[in-house]
């Protein structure tokens, strides 16, 4: 395994990353990622696998937990880490007991036998600017990040616009999926838009329930879109950090996946020039989805 440094303009060290075919992985605290990636070819998964896919930062645990809960037919909340495929050993992956599963992989590097068994895809997307900002407050707080945790925000957006970092650029992400799409146009993909999701969260549910084929009740969808605001969310969420985030993150007192569960907090942060240069790169890579800033 090669890895390669990620340097801010003044030379520091301040990310290591592995690459494999074409892609950048943090080489991270659950061993070594690339015998992961690899040992996904050989896994096994069922016909009734989930997987809610997504570039990171873009909602990927609100989205899970919505899975899960009507997969589970009851709106109670997880008390785990969601089982990330790429970064768990492929074997725990094939134990998960309600086959809910979370990757934030390209179409590529998903585990084949998931792709050639139709599994469902639950695709959440997010605007682009507003996961630079996630991503930035996020990757400070972790222990993969630490070499981060002084860094300006626009150190690290000099960082991420030239594709340095671990995940890539989001538009080769969300332009990959919906490629393989068009590659694939029966496969069952359900491509969610963050933003629209948090102004009629009741309807996404819905949305998703018919998605995977489930028929809760309307009570039940009512209590899931409830439980699943962000204020309600995120305080259940920081009352109960599951043990092992303790691999991720020494923060202990709040649960560092939920910040501010809101759209259009990039403007709180990125310059005009920064947003431009976003929009050139939203605009080229052609992205057949609505992306809504706000
Ligand atoms: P912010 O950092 O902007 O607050 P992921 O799960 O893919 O890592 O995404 C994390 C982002 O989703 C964080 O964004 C987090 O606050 C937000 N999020 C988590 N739960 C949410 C919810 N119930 N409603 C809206 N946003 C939520």
């Amino acid at each position: 395994m090669t890895e390669k440094e990620v340097k801010d303009p003044d030379g520091k060290v301040v990310f290591r990353v592995v690459e494999y075919e074409g892609a950048r992985f943090p080489v991270n605290v659950f061993g070594n990622v690339l015998n992961s990636l690899k040992a996904l070819n050989e896994a096994t998964l069922k016909e009734s696998d989930v997987f809610v896919v997504s570039y990171p930062k873009s909602g990927t645990h609100w989205c899970y937990e919505i899975v899960d809960m009507l997969r589970n037919n009851r709106a109670e909340f997880t008390k785990h880490v969601p089982p990330l495929v790429g970064m768990l050993p492929a074997e725990k992956l094939m134990q998960v007991p309600d086959g809910v599963l979370v990757a934030h992989l390209l179409p590529r590097h998903m585990p084949k036998n998931a792709i050639q068994k139709r599994c469902k895809l639950v695709h959440i997307y997010r605007n682009p600017k507003d996961v630079i900002v996630s991503f930035f407050n996020f990757i400070k707080k972790t222990k993969d990040g630490a070499m981060m945790q002084d860094m300006e925000f626009d150190v690290f957006f000099e960082l991420y616009i030239t594709d340095q970092l671990p995940g890539g650029l989001w538009t080769k992400f969300v332009k990959a999926w919906s490629d393989f799409k068009d590659e694939n146009p029966t496969y069952p993909i359900l491509n969610i838009c963050y933003e629209k999701m948090k102004k009629d969260l009741k309807a996404h549910v819905k949305m998703i329930a018919d998605f995977l084929e489930l028929k809760p009740s309307a009570e039940l969808i009512e209590e899931i879109a409830n439980k699943c605001e962000f204020q309600t969310m995120s305080k259940f969420k920081n009352n109960n950090i599951p043990e092992n985030m303790r691999m991720v993150t020494d923060v202990r007192d709040k649960h560092i996946m939920y910040r501010k569960g809101e759209a259009g907090d990039w403007k709180n942060w990125l310059k005009v020039a920064q947003s431009e240069a976003v929009d050139a790169e939203v605009e080229a890579a052609n992205i057949p989805l609505e992306i809504q800033y706000t």
